[in-house]
């Protein structure tokens, strides 16, 4: 089958099936040229509990498609690939919360949404790159907080609002490669540039990268309003590669330049438009997760959406 005539089964069987497939900005172009929704981790959770569709194709990876299945219960959940891992959700379980917990029973665990729901069960609050400097500043002042699993972001996070916080020790094996040499040398090269950088990055809480003014740090959404409302003609990106098809699409004047041609999620790459239509054909990989975990992880994601 031509990807058009996929396309079009695909089309059809969303019809029938009242199916809306929502898709992460880095999944691969034909993914997204196909989402009904297109958006980051917080996007994609709040359309998660807005939709009235019977059932949602997540195209992205297990943690945000179990996101979706805590959020919506009452509709059936489907991940196209099935093994799509991401590298902070499986750096940390359930287990290493109940017991830091045990430890610091008045301690705040804040949990990035790139977390298992195990993890979430275990986890006060919530946050995504988009929200993480609110969710942060609405803590009281006087409790020890956790972060985890994202210990850039974390680092990121306590540079920007001064608070302390204790860091797991994980990091996204994509934006962890984004160093502020590299940012440093780009920019000498595009010294026009604003330079978009995202808060997982390894130079997130550089003060040679923090103290130059054309960079700023987002969320992949955040990029994408930036570049979108800016003046500026040119812009370095820092972050996953497949950014760049929703930017150049909303700007086909400007010029945007990946940090690295490398900088890619193999895991994200794993949906693709064979397995969307094999997913709504056979209704698979149906996303479950216990009632009991549910209820609890779910408490910690409602916290998060209320702040933002
Ligand atoms: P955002 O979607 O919040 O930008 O996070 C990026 C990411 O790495 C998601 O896995
Ligand atoms: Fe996980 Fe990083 Fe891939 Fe996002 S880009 S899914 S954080 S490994």
């Amino acid at each position: 089958m031509t990807n058009t005539e996929i396309t079009d089964r695909i089309q059809q069987l969303k019809k029938e099936k009242n199916a809306v497939i929502l898709a992460h900005y880095y999944t691969r172009p034909e993914v997204q040229d196909i989402a009904d929704y297109l958006g980051d981790s917080l996007g994609l959770s709040q359309e998660a509990g807005k939709t009235d569709a019977d059932i949602i194709v997540f195209c992205g990876v297990h943690f945000m498609a179990e996101t979706a299945a805590i959020i919506s219960p009452d509709k059936k959940v489907l991940i196209p690939a099935q093994y799509a891992g991401c590298s902070l959700a499986e750096s940390i379980t359930g287990y290493d919360l109940k017991k830091w917990k045990e430890a610091n029973p008045d301690g705040i665990v804040v949990s990035y949404v790139n977390t298992t729901a195990e993890v979430k069960a275990w986890t006060d609050i919530c946050c995504t790159s988009a929200n993480a400097l609110k969710v942060v500043q609405s803590l009281p002042h006087d409790r020890k907080i956790l972060f985890v699993p994202d210990k850039n972001l974390g680092s990121w996070i306590m540079k920007k609002t001064g608070r302390h916080l204790e860091l797991w020790e994980g990091d996204c094996c994509v934006h962890a490669r984004i160093s502020a040499e590299m940012i440093l040398e780009k920019s000498h090269e595009y010294p026009e540039a604003d330079i978009l950088i995202h808060p997982e990055s390894d130079c997130s809480h550089d003060e040679r990268i923090l103290n130059l003014p054309q960079a700023y740090m987002y969320s992949t959404a955040g990029m994408i309003k930036h570049a979108n409302q800016s003046s500026k003609k040119q812009f370095i990106i820092a972050t996953e590669i497949e950014t760049l098809h929703k930017l150049k699409k909303d700007n086909p004047k400007k010029e945007f330049i990946p940090i690295h041609p490398q900088t890619i999620c193999g895991q994200m790459k794993k949906v693709t438009l064979q397995g969307i239509l094999e997913a709504l054909e056979k209704e698979q990989y149906v996303v479950r997760v216990s009632e009991e975990i549910r209820k609890r992880a779910l408490k910690p994601i409602e916290r998060m959406l209320t702040i933002c």
